[in-house]
């Protein structure tokens, strides 16, 4: 590995959630569901639902003032902010602007990505890309949603996966071993129907309610997510002997698990936090380093893999010397 190479490098680790937890036996008052299958399902046990003062920029903005504060920094120091949601305070502008305005950041670059589930996996592709070509050199990149706000609360099959959050990483560009050492994108266009939302500016001219067929997403996921994963320690010249952590998108227990089975991966290396946070879409990669990273899991130095997969579908993975 050259040490001369300029890479994007992880200085900051940052999350926020919502007030308000919600337990399984809490939402089983509300809806058709039990605590026994969705443990058993999912891994899920508590979900953050946002009260009506908190949005995804308001979370977006205490996660990454959380960040800069882990990495040392100041909103001055950042010309790059990007914020992957699929849930956005507004149709536009984007999110990232009103965080920028939030932090009291003075210029550089501000907009979202929209990969949903993969969208933090895809802003971190653009930031570090940036920071390599020179076009920033310190990045806010944050994953933030409000999925309960999109979800049809009479449709028990996916109402109880949802969970509402925010992650956020500082990244500097540095000469050197640490940083994102390679990171891989997919889409794939052509599964719309598997995983969406039923309306929009252009369509409906509704916001619209999320709509999954599980079952036939829960298949393609494991496939893909090994996929990639396989496909990014190649490029990075790396077995999966090499990898000290995986931060897996936080949808299902089940499908973390297989993903790790069939890539032959400790399940011990695995962090999770999906019985805690549920699945906060682009919110739930960033949202699991920062647990692991502020309870001492993984540490400076250390190989980690994250990796995601949602609707679109789109998935990509990213491995990083912390
Ligand atoms: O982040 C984007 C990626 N998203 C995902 O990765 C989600 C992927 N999919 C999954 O995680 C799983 O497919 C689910 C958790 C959504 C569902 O698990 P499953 O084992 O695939 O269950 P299923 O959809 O096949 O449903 C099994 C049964 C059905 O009843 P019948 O038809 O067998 O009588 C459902 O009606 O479970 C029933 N069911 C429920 N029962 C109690 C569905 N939802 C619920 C519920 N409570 N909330």
């Amino acid at each position: 590995m050259t040490e001369t190479a300029l890479r994007a490098v992880i200085k900051g680790t940052g999350s926020a959630l919502p007030r308000t937890r919600v337990s399984n036996a809490e939402l089983a008052a509300r809806v058709d569901t039990s605590d026994e299958w969705i443990t058993e399902r999912t891994g899920i046990k508590f979900r953050h639902i946002a009260e009506p003062d908190e949005t995804t920029a308001t979370l977006a903005t205490a996660a990454a003032r959380n960040a800069l504060d882990a990495a040392g920094m100041s909103p001055d120091d950042i010309d790059l902010i990007i914020v992957a949601t699929a849930t956005p305070d507004q149709t536009f502008p984007a999110s990232a602007t009103i965080v920028q305005h939030a932090l009291g950041c003075n210029g550089g670059v501000a907009f979202d990505v929209a990969a949903v589930c993969s969208g933090f996996l895809y802003a971190f592709s653009v930031a570090e890309s940036m920071i390599r070509a020179g076009s920033a050199k310190n990045a806010l990149v944050i994953g933030s949603e409000t999925f309960s706000r999109i979800l049809d609360w009479e449709d028990r099959a996916t109402c109880v996966l949802f969970g509402d959050g925010a992650g956020a990483v500082v990244l500097c560009g540095e000469v050197g071993t640490r940083g994102a050492l390679a990171t891989k994108l997919h889409a794939d266009g052509k599964h719309n129907e598997l995983l969406y939302v039923d309306g929009g500016p252009s369509t409906t001219g509704t916001v619209g309610k999320l709509r999954m067929r599980g079952r036939e997403v829960f298949r393609h996921a494991v496939t893909n997510l090994a996929s990639v994963m396989h496909e990014t320690l190649e490029a990075a010249d790396l077995a999966p002997q090499d990898v000290d952590w995986v931060v897996p998108h936080q949808a299902n227990a089940r499908i973390i698990e297989a993903t790790a089975k069939k890539l032959g991966l400790d399940p011990n290396k695995v962090v999770l936090t999906v019985d805690q946070h549920a699945n906060t879409s682009a919110a739930s990669v960033p949202l699991a380093l920062d647990v692991a990273v502020r309870d001492g899991r993984i540490r400076p130095g250390d190989i980690v893999v994250l990796e995601a997969m949602g609707g679109g579908f789109t998935w990509g993975a990213s491995v990083v010397r912390m």
